[in-house]
């Protein structure tokens, strides 16, 4: 029996009550959340033991949280999670799995009222991986499928009054499975509530308060649609801030209400309503917001305005408990998205706890709800057998894509519904779009893999190319997935990227290169990041250090290593720089300094700027010489303004920027008042303080092996910088290779490296690694021969030539150390010989200061680190940090931390200062930490890292932007990092070292 019921191709079965939405009620329910007994299988048990039956002793059983993941319970005997992306996690064999399937026994007891036992009974099932069969005293009611979809059984028959026996038997693997291979770990259980619900008889089952917004009239109106026995009736539905009441005496009566001047919903304007539809046993509690979605042309519109996305995919995920819905923390991720200027959500790839979309309703985001779908694993065998097309599995499909609907169709911040993710393509997904379109006439169907818009109405696609873009939205076809000829077709219906800007460890880079087509190109909405945060599960070490683990760290058979951390978000909650250069890029307030004002550009959807002030302030050398307010008037949404600019009296000397500054003028829910929504800089004049002079006569002497150049002194042999003043110090060495990020290391995309974009589908064309590509030519391991140490009169002229062994190119690195009025001076230049091939990660040199330091300041840019394809965020000023905190903690350590335009740097511990020069050099970007670039790129996890040595300053002159190829676009060709030479112009100061800032 329980053998045919894993295997089984159909949707549940037994007493299964038909889908309806969540809505607040007055009828009674009871939550059966808590404790429950518990006991786990490695393999579903012998039939025959009578576990359903009430009298069954489970007094041998152990205690678990209802809702909960068995394999998060601390408890290795009950499985560990398994994270895989494509594959499945067990032989592909539909509709079967292993003999070795986890199966967890549930119980619980509960009492039922006289109240409850009025009426009909339901048991609602909210997520269960991934299928659950439900006894209640002792008989069958019902098998749940589906994980994160709801159902309910009747359980009005077994009912009893006083005390009741639930057992659930909840196997991990079952034939549903195969629908639901999302790249996420594998967690079973019961991870949302179960819910016993009482049904008045002459309740009402169903409402769905659809409410259209005329844009012209300005007028709301509801379309209600009630199901309900005639006996239910009459039926009022009432919205009593409108002053709208309307009772309807019968079904055949239920009709559009008309309610007037009304406020719409958006995602920048929320605005709700509260409704009540009510009648003599029963009130449901809604809230509406009034809104239009309609495709016209290319155009995705809401409230006749289109759309644009400024979107995340989100996954439901907490470090300790895996799937499990936490409202409170699910807010706060909400709330900081608002804070981010992310407007948009895809609920990848099922339908999230249902309180989600309250959230989402109220706080304010356009969601694309996605169904629990995913059937990835088939691509490995070309889509054969894959249930998407197989008439077996129709009636699965169809049952999904209801139960995703009927549940959430009341939200007004569902702008779509998509079928699921990665599904190839097929008849059943057709058949599911025809069956929404019926249903809902409105929103429109996405699903991305309809790559030809067979049955979908958005294109959307995933990664692709600055050039896909352009292309598509011109209708050729040679740059994009559906056949040519079709794409023309295409051209003339909404496009969106549902993920893009592959946010795995550092990176994505490019996020403005996008921004500005999806400003540009017409039939494009925007995208969603992949993704919201990265998903470690926190776990600890054998000797007990805590830490965040991926796929491998649970001893999985097959796993996809840290490919489930792949977030703007760190698993910590940590936001990484990723997310503050995608607020700046996509903020909907865009200030442009333009012919001598300042324009304020509003791109909200729907809202003027007057819960937004104006500020600036001048910086002389990054101290304020000046600041202000500025004034002002209300922009409507989509329209622009200019003001002038305040004045400024122009100083002798120095660099002075003025930073503009957009901020909440008022608290919000999701920000204080003063939070900064949008900002852009100036350079008002650029006449940075030269080098001092320098200071004459003082010619280097060689003492104790040793040559002593004012207070430095140098290795005698290799000419290396070894003290300056009390500070210990080697350096500079040559460095070209940086400690790859994830987008370095991987190479599923192509590479520009030696292609132009626009030359492969998904742009340049294969090759390995950028990781692979610069061990291949050696920038990992060079070697260094010192050419010549000459001390000449006040100089100190060092010769290094840098090459890898095996290889004949080389760069010759040439320091000047001289002696300034002020410090100490370095000049350097770096030269490569000819013929290096491909790219560098970086052309910079290394100084390796004392271990332990803690503290920096510096005049630059930040605060965030910032590369060459993500550097919008950053800003110009003088900022301090732990040096910690320079570096983000990613799930795999790599490439962290490079500031641009370094001007100054002070190390207070130290009392060791820097200044770098335009004037002879270029202004490095400077990189403070704790581990070489070695030791990063060895450890997999921060906790790997070996105890610190010393503490490493790069200055890079460049380095290689971020890309986005661990899944998506490589680093575009203006990014890169091309053999160069390179050149420092830097002076060095001592002062009395101080324990801090
Ligand atoms: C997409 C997929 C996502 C995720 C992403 C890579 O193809 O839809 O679920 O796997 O790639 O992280």
């Amino acid at each position: 029996m329980a053998m045919s019921e894993i295997i089984s191709l159909s949707p549940g079965s037994g007493r299964r009550v038909p889908p309806r939405a969540r809505v607040a009620t007055t009828a009674p329910q009871l939550d059966l959340s808590g404790t429950w007994r518990f006991r786990f299988s490695p393999r579903p048990p012998a039939p025959g033991e009578g576990v359903a039956a009430v009298e069954f002793d489970d007094s041998a059983w152990d205690d678990i949280e209802v809702p909960a993941h068995w394999v998060l319970q601390g408890r290795p005997e009950w499985g560990q999670p398994i994270y895989t992306n494509v594959s499945y996690p067990f032989p592909m064999d539909a509709p079967h799995v292993p003999d070795d399937n986890p199966t967890g026994d549930y119980r619980v007891t509960f009492e039922l009222s006289d109240e409850m036992l009025d009426h009909q009974l339901y048991l609602r099932f909210d997520g269960v991986e991934s299928v659950a069969i439900a006894s209640l005293n002792g008989t069958r009611v019902g098998v749940v499928r589906g994980s994160r979809l709801a159902q309910e059984l009747d359980i009005t028959s077994e009912a009893r009054p006083g005390r009741n026996v639930l057992h659930v038997r909840v196997h991990q693997w079952s034939a549903a499975t195969y629908l639901e291979n999302q790249d996420q770990w594998w967690l079973p259980g019961i991870f949302r509530a179960v819910t016993l619900i009482s049904r008045p008889e002459h309740g009402i089952e169903d409402v769905w308060l659809r409410a259209d917004y005329d844009t012209v009239a300005e007028r709301g109106r509801l379309l209600p649609e009630v199901r309900a026995t005639e006996s239910a009736f009459p039926i009022t539905v009432r919205l009593e801030e409108l002053g709208v009441e309307q009772t309807f005496a019968s079904s055949r009566e239920v009709g559009p209400i008309d309610v007037g001047p009304v406020e719409p919903w958006s995602a920048d304007v929320p605005r709700l309503y509260r409704a009540e539809v009510t009648n003599a046993v029963e009130t449901l509690d809604l809230r509406v917001g009034f809104r239009r979605v309609e495709i016209v042309g290319h155009e995705w519109r809401v409230n006749g305005r289109k759309l644009r996305l400024r979107g995340v995919n989100k996954h439901e995920y907490d470090p300790d408990h895996g799937r499990v819905f936490d409202r409170e923390q699910t807010r706060e991720a909400m709330l900081l998205m608002k804070r981010s200027n992310i407007n948009a959500i895809r609920t990848s790839h099922y339908p999230p706890h249902p309180e989600f979309f309250d959230l989402a309703d109220e706080l304010g985001f356009w969601v694309i709800n996605e169904g629990d779908l995913e059937t990835h694993g088939f691509v490995y065998d070309n889509w054969v057998g894959n249930p998407s097309d197989d008439p077996l599995w129709r009636d699965s499909y169809l049952d999904r894509v209801e139960r995703q609907f009927e549940r959430d169709k009341n939200h007004p911040c569902i702008v779509s519904w998509s079928l699921g993710n990665e599904s190839g393509s097929g008849e059943n997904l057709a058949a599911m779009a025809a069956w929404l379109k019926a249903r809902d006439p409105e929103r429109p169907v996405h699903y991305e893999s309809d790559y030809e818009g067979r049955y979908s109405d958005i294109v959307s696609r995933m990664y692709s190319t600055l050039e896909q873009l352009r292309a598509m939205s011109a209708g050729l076809g040679q740059n994009d997935i559906a056949t040519p000829g079709r794409t023309a077709k295409l051209a003339q219906r909404p496009m969106i990227l549902c993920e893009y800007l592959h946010a795995m460890g550092n990176g994505a880079g490019a996020v403005a290169d996008y921004e500005e087509l999806f400003d540009t190109l017409p039939q494009w909405h925007g995208g969603f990041v992949w993704e919201w945060r990265d998903h470690g599960l926190r776990t600890s070490t054998q000797n007990g250090q805590e830490f965040y683990g991926y796929g491998g760290d649970f001893g999985e058979e097959l796993h996809d290593g840290s490919f489930v951390c792949d977030g703007m978000v760190l698993s910590d909650f940590t936001p990484t720089p990723m997310l503050t250069e995608y607020a700046a890029v996509v903020t909907p307030i865009k200030l442009r300094v333009k012919d001598g004002r300042l324009e304020v550009d509003n791109r909200r959807h729907a809202g003027d700027t007057a819960d937004l002030r104006f500020r600036w302030r001048d910086e002389l050398d990054g101290r304020e010489v000046a600041s202000g307010k500025l004034d002002v008037p209300p922009v409507p949404a989509g329209e622009q303004r200019t003001v002038p600019l305040p004045g400024f009296t122009r100083p002798d000397q120095g660099e002075l920027w003025r930073t503009f500054e957009c901020v909440s003028a008022r608290d919000e829910p999701w920000a204080v008042a003063g939070h900064v929504v949008s900002s852009t800089q100036q350079l008002l004049q650029d006449n940075p303080t030269p080098l001092g002079r320098a200071a004459v006569g003082e010619t280097p002497d060689l003492v104790e092996g040793a040559w002593v150049l004012g207070d430095a002194r140098f290795d005698a042999v290799s000419g290396d910088l070894i003290q300056l003043g009390s500070v210990q110090m080697a350096g500079p060495h040559l460095e070209l290779f940086r400690a790859p990020t994830e987008n370095d290391s991987l190479s599923a995309f192509p590479s520009y490296v030696d292609a132009e974009p626009s030359t492969h589908p998904n742009g340049g064309k294969p090759a390995p690694s950028w990781d692979e590509q610069w061990r291949q030519v050696g920038l990992d391991r060079l070697h260094r021969r010192v050419i010549s140490v000459t001390a000449g009169p006040g100089l100190l002229t060092v010769r290094h030539r840098y090459a890898p062994a095996a290889i004949s190119q080389a760069v010759t690195v040439e320091l000047t150390w001289s002696l300034g009025e002020e410090g100490l001076r370095m000049s350097a230049t770096a030269v490569p010989s000819e013929n290096w091939p491909g790219t560098w990660a970086r052309i910079g040199l290394r100084f390796d200061l004392p271990a332990g330091l803690t503290q920096a300041a510096w005049f630059g840019t930040g605060p965030s680190d910032n590369y060459a394809d993500s550097a919008i965020a950053a800003r110009v000023g003088r900022y301090e940090s732990a040096i910690e905190d320079l570096i983000t903690q990613y799930a795999v350590p790599q490439e962290s931390g490079h500031r641009g335009g370094m001007r100054e740097l002070r190390l207070p511990e130290l009392g060791l200062e820097m200044r770098a020069f335009k004037a002879g050099g270029e202004r490095p970007g400077f990189t403070l930490r704790a581990h070489s670039v070695p030791e990063v790129a060895e450890a997999r996890h921060p906790h790997e890292l070996p105890p610190s040595k010393a503490t490493y300053l790069w200055l890079d002159v460049q380095q290689q932007g971020l890309g986005s190829r661990s899944c998506g676009p490589d680093v575009r060709p203006e990014y890169m990092l091309r053999p160069r030479m390179a050149q420092w112009a830097l002076e060095f100061r001592t002062g009395e070292p101080r324990p801090s800032l």
